[in-house]
């Protein structure tokens, strides 16, 4: 990069090594990422990018084979060519025909460029050259960065990610890497790749659904989540995506609990399950799947200790339904009532929805964005949220896991009399 520097003014340090002038800018004269961004044709992705596509930036779209990713990119080089923008897509993994053919039936009319040259030197010069406003790099594993190594493997990817980033920046390309993750879960060429992009997106699959997921985001808050159903003519923004995902929730059966979740800025109703059987081991077993396995531990141990309930001997399954992952602390209440309503085997009333963080005295503590939490449960059609003591929690909240115990096992009033 030295090249590239501005012309050195040779200065001489005690050691007397001649160095280069540091460039040096204040701030407010440089111009505001917000005022750059460029719509990417698509609401739900715009909400997941963080507001839009931003000029020079690298993301990465990292996701099993046959997910959607190629379709995905495909749909928004479509839109951004209807947007009379400049794309060119690299297409190391099927032949051009093939991706023509699918490309047609997302309704791209023509003005997409497409390449299947791989070799990232030769790519990096040309977006130098060119100038494209958003480039599709579909995939990482196919890039070659130099002559003898071999396509996938670590280096070829590292070096051909550089290679490809740093001619985003210069060039102002939007650069979208497509990276497909191994069995494990981890991004194939992996965390070296994750570090030197601006944003990094997971696209999973859960109940049927496809979910984009802001990893990490230089340019908008992680975490943002976009609900997708994969059709004839790719994938569509699911419009209510809590209705989505409680559809095939069983009514009236003990160990389910709906949680009024907020996945980044989103509030989502989604179901908790919990399942508690006799042990026929020793050590009984904690099967955590959707959720941080060491606060359900902490769960299990509140119930254990502070409500008497009495766990040793069960094995307890804990998951989220549809496989979908959920990283907001405000499930704990929704685990504990799971796990509570499943060991005694009564269900809870099916008009509440639940959330709250659990403290290991068992109290009940106030989660972000509780007031947009009530309000998707309601319009929902979850009459009664069980929650933190808060004002913006209707119906006043409860104090501790005892209280919350009791307000979804009382009694129906009626029935008290
Ligand atoms: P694809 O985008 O190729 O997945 P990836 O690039 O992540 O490997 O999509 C995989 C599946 O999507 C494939 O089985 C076909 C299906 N599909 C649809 O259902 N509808 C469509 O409109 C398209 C283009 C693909
Ligand atoms: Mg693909």
């Amino acid at each position: 990069m030295v090249a590239e520097a501005p012309p050195a003014s040779p200065q001489t340090t005690g050691l007397r090594r001649t160095v280069r002038t540091v460039t040096t800018a204040p701030l407010e004269s440089i111009e505001d990422l917000a005022l750059q961004r460029t719509s990417s044709g698509d609401a739900e992705v715009d909400r997941v990018l963080g507001g839009g596509w931003v000029p020079g930036a690298a993301l990465l779209l990292a996701g099993e084979p046959g997910i959607g990713k190629s379709t995905l990119l495909l749909q928004l080089a479509r839109h951004a060519v209807d947007a009379g923008r400049t794309v060119l897509y690299v297409a190391g993994e099927e032949s051009l025909a093939q991706i023509k053919l699918r490309a047609e039936r997302l309704g791209l009319a023509g003005g997409l460029v497409a390449t299947r040259d791989v070799d990232a030197r030769a790519l990096a010069d040309h977006l130098v050259r060119t100038s494209p406003d958003l480039v599709v790099v579909d995939s990482i594993q196919t890039l070659r960065a130099d002559d003898e190594g071999i396509p996938g493997s670590l280096t070829q990817v590292r070096d051909g990610t550089a290679l490809l980033t740093r001619a985003a920046k210069e060039s102002d390309a939007t650069l979208m890497l497509i990276g497909h993750v191994t069995k494990q879960g981890t991004i194939a060429g992996p965390k070296v790749v994750e570090h030197m992009v601006d944003a990094t997106f997971s696209l999973e699959s859960a109940a049927g659904y496809r979910v984009l997921r802001a990893l990490k985001n230089r340019f908008g808050p992680a975490g943002e989540v976009g609900v997708f159903e994969m059709g004839d003519a790719g994938m569509a923004a699911v419009a209510n995506p809590s209705a989505a995902f409680l559809a095939e929730r069983p009514a009236g059966v003990p160990g389910s609990v709906v949680v009024a979740a907020l996945e980044g800025q989103r509030p989502l109703l989604l179901e908790v399950q919990a399942l508690a059987s006799k042990s026929p081991y020793a050590s009984p077993k904690r099967v955590v799947q959707g959720l941080d396995g060491r606060r359900v531990d902490v769960v299990l141990a509140v119930l254990e200790r502070r409500m008497d309930l009495p766990l040793a001997g069960l094995d307890v399954f804990v998951n989220v339904a549809g496989g979908l992952r959920l990283t907001d602390p405000g499930a704990d209440l929704a685990v504990a009532l799971a796990v509570w309503s499943a060991v005694t085997n009564r269900p809870l009333p099916e008009d509440a929805a639940v959330v709250g963080e659990v403290g290991l005295a068992g109290e009940i503590r106030g989660v972000g964005q509780l007031a947009r939490r009530v309000a998707e449960a309601q319009r929902v059609g979850f009459a009664t949220v069980i929650g933190p003591r808060h004002p913006d929690l209707p119906g006043g909240g409860c104090r501790d896991l005892s209280e919350a115990v009791a307000r979804v096992h009382a009694p129906a009033p009626a029935a008290s009399r």
